[in-house]
């Protein structure tokens, strides 16, 4: 249960709105949820509806419709990268296309390791500055922007290194 596991930030979280508008506290318990597992699980939308009156279906419908919420389990780190029209005429296609090549992955899929998801999403407010992706995990949420492919596999060794999973 997600107040028995975390009972001070979820108090924390339901301080800040009053009673009646508790249902706004969905976004934040969700992130809460997420932040260890890298996933939202059942049992916690289950939770979640609980602690502020809600239908489980309100909650999972939430999950549904932000990216930066997950319903399964995928690789420790999140990689999305924008390939909106002012990006792609940037190179973000050949850039995530470079980038599968060398981690022999397609858009969707994780690294046999485990540690990287890419995915392919729309703008995240840099437009200037493509190729840019941002990174979910453990540490939260990341921004790289004038990426290169290089560059992108020293920071996946770096993660690779941070986690224990280097060989
Ligand atoms: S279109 Fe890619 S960041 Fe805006």
């Amino acid at each position: 249960m997600l107040l028995q596991k975390y009972p001070k930030e979820v108090k924390q979280i339901l301080a800040k709105y009053p009673p009646e508008h508790k249902r706004s506290a969905v976004m934040p318990l969700l992130y809460l949820a997420q932040r260890e597992e890298g996933y939202i699980t059942k049992a916690a939308m289950q939770d979640i509806a609980q602690l502020l009156d809600i239908s489980e279906t309100d909650v999972a419908s939430i999950v549904g419709f932000y990216t930066l919420y997950h319903d399964k389990k995928e690789g420790k780190y999140r990689m999305q990268v924008c390939t909106d029209l002012p990006c792609a005429l940037r190179g973000a296609e050949e850039f995530l296309n470079n980038l599968c090549g060398n981690l022999g992955i397609k858009v969707g899929e994780t690294t046999p390791d485990g540690l990287i998801t890419l995915e392919a999403v729309t703008c995240l407010a840099a437009c200037d500055r493509a190729p840019v992706f941002q990174t979910q995990g453990p540490d939260g949420i990341k921004y790289h922007e004038n990426m290169t492919v290089d560059k992108t596999m020293e920071l996946i060794e770096a993660l690779k290194k941070s986690t224990g999973e280097a060989k």
